[in-house]
């Protein structure tokens, strides 16, 4: 309050800036290719394709949103870039980077495939991401791991509501046939961390689930805005200024985000819009403008890539009326 009383606020003309917003918010609701939502899972493919939310959290705290706002989605991939953050600033990048790569893998987000050190290729893509999963307190009881990621996404999120969609984890894991393939795949190549609890088929089975229920974890454009911030600002979150992420970790899920983050069209989503993003197959995406602000977005379709269609649609006419690119 006192910043805004001393007109100190990161964006200043906050009545301009809200109004262009809302000017592309409306055009890309209407104006943009339809896509599909996901099918694979019957709770993603009964969504409504209509749904429309998006959610801006500025780094000292200024939000504005539209549409579909508080309508509750899946994290699903987008939580690929929190466990991450949270693991990296847990027990540090170098450890997590010894058993993960860092760079686009050009494949499909849940091929079978390694790198040429037998690594998978990075903690955006389904075999990064499994082994980020069993680097959360390992060797702690799995509801235990469970609890620390959920704490850790609460503060992310300021102490907003962060869910957990039951349905969506027995689905998930009732259709986990690649995840289960891939990771019989890096077990065989002795990819999975020492000391972790993959060594038998249960061992492997509660690790995937623990993947699968944070994939599971719900929330909606307004708190997921917010933990977008929080990685714009740094890691302290801008509605209560704790560190949440160490500032080197959030500085890496930034640039894995920028190079890794769109699936297979991660390059070109860098090159038009040069922001750092992740998306998900139920269709939010989170974009960070680094030292201003986060966004989420939350439209259900899905175009080729996986990739929700407004919310690509959105950042492209964002970058033609704000100066936010990179470069
Ligand atoms: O692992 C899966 O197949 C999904 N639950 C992951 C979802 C997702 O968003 C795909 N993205 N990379």
């Amino acid at each position: 309050i006192s910043q805004a009383l001393r007109n100190h606020l990161i964006i200043p003309s906050w009545g301009e800036f809200t109004t262009k917003i809302r000017n592309i918010f409306e055009e890309i609701r209407t104006n943009v290719d339809p896509g599909n939502v996901a099918t694979y899972i019957p709770q993603l493919a009964r969504i409504d394709p209509n749904i429309w939310g998006m959610s801006i959290c500025t780094i000292d705290g200024q939000r504005f949103s539209l549409g579909d706002c508080k309508t509750n989605f899946c994290f699903q991939s987008v939580s690929k870039a929190f466990n991450y953050a949270i693991v990296a600033s847990d027990i540090g990048a170098d450890v997590v980077h010894s058993y993960i790569g860092h760079e686009p893998s050009g494949r499909l987000f849940n091929e079978i495939c390694l790198d040429a050190n037998g690594k998978p290729h990075n903690p955006m893509i389904n075999a990064g991401a499994i082994i980020v999963t069993t680097l959360i307190k390992n060797g702690l009881p799995m509801a235990d791991r469970f609890d620390f990621v959920l704490n850790e996404y609460k503060k992310l999120a300021g102490g907003e509501h962060i869910g957990f969609n039951n349905a969506v984890f027995l689905s998930e894991r009732d259709t986990a046939d690649r995840n289960y393939a891939l990771s019989y795949y890096m077990k065989e190549n002795k990819c999975f961390p020492r000391g972790t609890q993959v060594g038998d088929m249960m061992g492997l089975r509660e690790e995937l689930d623990l993947y699968f229920q944070l994939c599971s974890l719900e929330t909606n454009c307004e708190t997921a805005a917010v933990m977008a911030a929080t990685l714009a600002n740094g890691g302290v979150c801008p509605l209560n200024g704790e560190m949440c992420i160490q500032p080197r970790p959030c500085r890496d899920v930034l640039s894995l985000m920028y190079s890794c983050g769109m699936y297979d069209f991660s390059g070109k989503f860098a090159f038009h819009v040069g922001l750092p993003a992740k998306s998900g197959v139920s269709g939010a995406m989170i974009v960070v403008v680094p030292n201003l602000m986060g966004i989420c977005l939350y439209g259900p379709p899905l175009d080729q890539t996986g990739n929700s269609c407004k919310g690509v649609a959105f950042c492209r006419k964002l970058i033609e009326n704000f100066n936010f690119h990179n470069y």
